[in-house]
């Protein structure tokens, strides 16, 4: 991400934020408990939305633009539980089986490696552990927006920071073997534009066994 995408992302993103953004996020980090580990961390969108209490909370992100918003986020948010890592998804210097839960929001898109990355989360996470996502994915196959996704994915990723517009990252879950508790498609209302619209939000597990 450049510094200047960096310095605009909030702004960028606020109309998202009411759209939707917002109240999936307060939905789903409402259960968050335990050791915690939130990936691609961003300027940190999701720091408002984690509750206090019995939660240990690490924060990764391998850009340095965006890893210094969200130090300064964190420095101002007056939580004493947070750290932060430059750690990537596709390379998570964290021990198996370490956390409770494992949030991404808006990642899987981004990310070099998707199924590296789902590896990588699917291994950190306890057997039982939980990982929370919110992601802008591929629309149906033949749709028009979709057309519109593959034609302008190479470009969009040179200027929005490696964001892949038509990514099949249920798919790519499945493929890494979480199992859906709960799975939200399709929800982004129709002001959002029709080429980041398809989404897919909620909470998948690292089954016990
Ligand atoms: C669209 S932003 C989302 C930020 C934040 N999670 C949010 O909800 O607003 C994508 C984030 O993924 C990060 N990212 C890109 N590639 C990554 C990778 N390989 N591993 C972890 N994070 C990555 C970017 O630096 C950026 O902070």
């Amino acid at each position: 991400m450049s510094a200047l995408n960096t310095f605009f992302y909030d702004r960028f993103m606020s109309g998202l934020e009411k759209a939707c953004l917002h109240d999936w996020r307060t939905e789903l980090l409402a259960e968050v408990t335990g050791e915690v580990l939130e990936i691609g961390a961003g300027t940190g969108a999701n720091l408002a939305y984690y509750p206090s209490g019995n939660i240990r909370l690490l924060l990764s992100e391998p850009d340095a633009a965006m890893r210094n918003q969200l130090e300064k986020k964190a420095a101002t948010s007056q939580r004493n539980d947070v750290c932060i890592s430059n750690a990537k998804a596709e390379q998570l210097s964290f021990d198996d089986n370490r956390f409770d839960y494992v949030i991404a929001s808006l990642v899987c898109c981004s990310v070099t490696n998707i199924d590296r990355s789902l590896a990588e989360i699917y291994r950190v996470l306890k057997p039982g552990g939980r990982y929370l996502f919110i992601e802008h994915v591929a629309a149906k196959t033949d749709s028009k927006a979709r057309r519109w996704q593959e034609w302008l994915t190479p470009l969009w990723r040179k200027f929005a920071g490696n964001c892949h517009l038509n990514r099949e990252t249920e798919k790519a879950m499945l493929r890494a073997g979480f199992e859906f508790v709960k799975i939200q498609r399709d929800a982004m209302p129709d002001s959002v534009p029709a080429i980041v619209r398809s989404s897919i939000h909620g909470i998948a597990v690292k089954p016990l066994n």
